[in-house]
């Protein structure tokens, strides 16, 4: 697919798009984190032969998905993985809560991101553990997590360590140095750790790399997981599938343990999917960085010539983080909104001063949303 492809649009009105409904027709909606892209066109062609055969029965995940994977994983971040390793969940949320109850009890104090993405906070309320939230602080330009907080933070009670790589909001991508000393960190404090890992294929800056938890070395891989899933870089989250990769056996066991009496299995069309978006989607993956990026561009160049808004570098993910604070606004969001734009609230991730901006849509409707807020903090309130 090239680029003149990803500025089709797509309309998405009577589809039940979340995204695109709540806010009506008048409001150019830039919020929950799905892309007004189609997939790869192998990916339409899987669905389509499936849907034709016509029977939809119960359905199992194939060993030749689990070999797709573990292929994939090899080729994609050089890290070599066995099939028994993998588990398939309905979705990564469903990961993030099942990690906690499964492998916390009530007492234990668990580390998770600030801010981060809203169902980090969500699965330990939910579960009703304590938990610590660690800064995501701002060093030249990078949201990056200190270690020493997490010394500060650590309880003799804690038992998980939550990591978000690439980070969402702050589209961190850690270093494999980096890792590697929350790594230790955990090692020395007996914790597993648990990375969700679904924005690993959106790396915009050419030359960095995503390093799944368990591939970094050491012996990182016997205390950790991943959850991953193609949901995001190919743009079926309305299909549901996640992955986890968890090499230590026992943290496999306890995770997985009677899953399925109250989680169902990843549905038929996600497998079919999945497998045509690993297998064939590499062309199709490229150019939408390609895109991406020029959107990212678009939107750092343009946020940060207003004057009171800014954003930092975003190595990653299709979601930009930016401060509004220098405004002084009680609420961004519905500034934002007032102008016509929606915008997901920072208050969402645990930054009320903040709004997250969704680029994954044509240049074109990214541009009339920038021109719309462009226009209201320039002209209206300014
Ligand atoms: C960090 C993170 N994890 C999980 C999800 C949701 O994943 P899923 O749709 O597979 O539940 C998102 C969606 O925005 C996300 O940003």
């Amino acid at each position: 697919m090239s680029i003149i492809q990803f500025d089709q649009h797509v309309d998405r009105s009577h589809t039940q798009s979340i995204r695109w409904d709540k806010y009506g027709p008048d409001v150019i909606p830039l919020w929950v984190a799905d892309m007004d892209f189609r997939p790869p066109e192998a990916v339409i062609q899987a669905l389509t032969k499936r849907v034709e055969h016509g029977v939809f029965g119960y359905t199992y995940a194939s060993q030749q998905l689990k070999e797709v994977i573990v292929d994939y994983i090899h080729r994609t971040y050089h890290w070599k993985i066995a099939a028994e390793w993998i588990s398939f969940l309905p979705s990564v949320v469903t990961g993030l809560h099942l990690s906690v109850r499964m492998l916390t009890e009530v007492g234990d104090h668990i580390l998770i991101p600030h801010p981060a993405y809203h169902h980090f906070k969500d699965a330990v309320l939910g579960a009703k553990r304590d938990y610590s939230e660690y800064e995501m602080t701002l060093h030249n330009g990078r949201y990056i997590l200190d270690v020493a907080q997490l010394e500060r933070l650590v309880r003799p009670q804690t038992k998980l360590l939550m990591l978000c790589n690439p980070h969402n909001p702050g589209g961190t991508v850690f270093t494999k140095e980096e890792l590697l000393a929350i790594g230790e960190f955990a090692k020395v404090h007996q914790l597993i750790m648990c990375s969700d890992e679904i924005h690993a294929d959106l790396i915009l800056d050419a030359g960095l790399q995503h390093h799944p938890i368990g591939s970094i070395g050491s012996d990182v891989h016997e205390y950790s997981f991943s959850l991953m899933s193609p949901n995001k870089t190919y743009n079926f989250p309305g299909l549901g599938l996640s992955w986890v990769i968890c090499p230590n056996p026992e943290i496999q066991k306890k995770l997985m343990q009677d899953v399925h009496t109250l989680i169902p299995n990843p549905n038929l069309f996600a497998y079919e999917v999945t497998q045509a978006a690993l297998e064939h989607g590499t062309d199709w993956h490229a150019s939408l960085i390609d895109y991406l990026r020029k959107n990212r561009d678009m939107v750092h160049a343009r946020i940060n010539a207003i004057p009171g808004l800014s954003m930092e570098h975003l190595q990653a993910t299709y979601l930009a983080w930016i401060n509004c604070s220098a405004k002084g606004w009680v609420d961004p969001f519905e500034n934002f909104l007032k102008a016509g734009v929606a915008l997901s609230p920072g208050s969402q991730f645990g930054d009320q001063q903040f709004v997250r901006l969704n680029f994954g849509t044509t240049s074109r409707m990214l541009h009339l949303a920038l021109e719309r807020i462009e226009n209201f903090v320039n002209h209206k309130l300014g």
